[in-house]
């Protein structure tokens, strides 16, 4: 249940930008927020969209070999995990990845992964996900960590 007005739809690629450049990547411009594999038809971006039709909350699961698993043929990866700044705390994050995994679910299940931000390595746990043993750091955002938890079948 959301503590603020917005619903979790899917919603194209483009749209989910702005709140990626502000949230994700304020170092590069919006017209570097495009990912490989958006425009894919395996592609799903979920966006939470407020009564304004802003969205403010957004992520992005494509069927992805798992770096830690690579032989899992049932990968998924998260991509693109963003709350609006001003939002956080409200349970919008939640019910985005609530959204993803009954997409796994519906598709058979498998294993969801991503390589999280290690600040929000709480808020992943708090959804389910298991921290693997590797973490890096990249030059430009930071610390992370691989994470990842199973779906089952629904
Ligand atoms: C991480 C992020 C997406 C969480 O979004 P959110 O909408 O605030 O998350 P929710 O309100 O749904 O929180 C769900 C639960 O996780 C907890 N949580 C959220 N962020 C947390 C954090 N950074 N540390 C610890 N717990 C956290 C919440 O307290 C809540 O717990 P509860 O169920 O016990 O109430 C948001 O903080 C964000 O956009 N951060 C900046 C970008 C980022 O780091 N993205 C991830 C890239 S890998």
């Amino acid at each position: 249940m959301l503590g603020v007005k917005a619903r979790v739809c899917p919603v194209p690629a483009e749209a989910t930008f702005a709140l990626r450049q502000r949230v994700l990547r304020p170092h590069q411009s919006i017209a570097e927020m495009a990912l490989p594999g958006d425009d894919d038809p395996s592609t799903l971006h979920l966006g939470a969209v407020d009564e304004a039709g802003e969205v403010v909350g957004a992520l992005r699961l494509q069927p992805a070999v798992c770096p830690w698993y690579p032989s899992r043929p049932d990968a998924w990866q998260l991509r693109g995990m963003a709350t609006s700044a001003d939002l956080r705390g409200h349970g919008i994050g939640a019910e985005l990845i609530a959204a993803a995994v009954r997409h796994i679910a519906v598709s058979g299940g498998g294993l969801l992964w991503c390589n999280a931000r290690v600040p929000a390595e709480a808020f992943y746990a708090r959804a389910g996900f298991l921290a693997t043993d590797n973490r890096w750091d990249d030059p430009l955002i930071g610390p992370h960590v691989g994470m990842l938890r199973e779906v089952s079948a629904s």
